[in-house]
């Protein structure tokens, strides 16, 4: 199949000479959720509005559904939801016609039946006769999502949905996006959470200086640059490492009763029959083991490292 959205090497300098986007190629599939991950001015609002044709870019291309997004702008815009990070909504506006108007706005034919569908789907119902400003925070963000949702688009774009958000609301946004998916939208977002995208991305693409480093499936991308970590529970603590173990460069819990092996699973061998050995023989008696995936953070935070060395 076809990606839906199509990006080809895209480059992006702003007036100051400033180049954000260094050559960008990324291929969104149909009904996927691909989570882009950067720090602070990796160019992903930069990537994300370029996509939906609001910044030009300065070469390369872009296709939404076939649409290219500066020849055709109008036939790929329409395919198209974008949040913005920022909640511009009008305080006095009732929730029913911001969402209403938004849908007008792509030249889509009233349909109060479909707004209510969409209120419906961001559990908005009960709230779309209130005004905006009796809303929550976490209200008026889903009247973001719903209004960029009120043309129907096949792609939605939100650009840090969770930024500056607590915890419960944060897990409600995930559910929000894991329901819109079940409903057939791609969702693209952005964040610098780590957590987030481990939490609901089927993909993660991290996003440095304007470089993508890397996209892949996330579970592939634990799997395949984790390294883990074996923890060793000992059946007497012990107050330090014995000096005979010192290579392993093993941690000890601070009440001494484990010890922390990290090894990288890529490597041919990961030296885990030989430590164990070494441990017995200096007189470390193991109680249990346990294996631990490291996180994306850990990752991520390598991946950034490599490229500015
Ligand atoms: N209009 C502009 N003119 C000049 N430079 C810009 C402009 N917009 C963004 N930049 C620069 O481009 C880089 C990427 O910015 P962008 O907003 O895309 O980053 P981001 O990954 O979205 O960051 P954040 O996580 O802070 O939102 C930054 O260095 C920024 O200063
Ligand atoms: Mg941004």
């Amino acid at each position: 199949m076809p990606a839906i959205v199509s990006v080809k090497k895209l480059r992006k300098a702003y007036d100051t000479g400033f180049v954000a986007l260094k050559g960008i190629d990324l291929d969104i599939e149909e009904g996927e959720i691909l989570a882009l991950l950067g720090p602070n001015g990796a160019g992903k609002t930069t990537l994300i509005s370029t996509i939906c044709g609001i910044t030009v870019p300065t070469s390369g291309s872009v296709t939404v559904g076939g649409h290219d997004t500066i020849r055709d702008y109008r036939a790929a815009r329409s395919l198209i939801g974008l949040v913005p990070q920022e909640i511009n909504l009008e305080p006095f506006e009732k929730v029913e016609n911001s969402v209403a108007f938004s849908r007008g706005l792509f030249g889509k034919p009233k349909d109060p039946a479909k707004v209510a569908e969409i209120l419906k789907l961001l559990s908005l119902d009960d709230k779309a006769g209130s005004k905006i400003k009796e809303l929550s925070g976490g209200m008026k963000r889903r009247v973001l999502i719903a209004k960029a949702l009120a043309h129907e688009p096949r792609v939605l774009f939100l650009d840090e949905p969770t930024a500056g958000v607590d915890v419960e609301l944060r897990k409600d946004m995930w559910n929000v996006v894991a329901d819109l998916k079940s409903h057939g939208v791609t969702i693209i977002l952005t964040t610098h959470y780590i957590e987030e995208a481990e939490a609901i991305a089927d993909r993660v693409g991290i996003i440095s200086k304007g470089e993508i480093l890397r996209v892949q499936d996330k579970t592939e991308m634990m799997n395949q640059m984790g390294r883990k970590e074996l923890r060793v529970d000992l059946t007497q603590p012990v107050d330090a490492i014995p000096d005979a173990l010192s290579d392993y460069k093993l941690a000890l819990s601070p009440d001494g009763r484990a010890v922390t092996y990290t090894y990288d699973t890529r490597a041919d061998r990961t030296g885990i029959r030989r430590m164990l050995n070494d441990l017995d023989a200096a007189g470390l008696q193991m109680a249990d083991l346990a294996t631990q995936q490291s996180s994306l953070e850990e990752i991520f935070t390598s991946l950034v490292k490599e490229q500015q060395t």
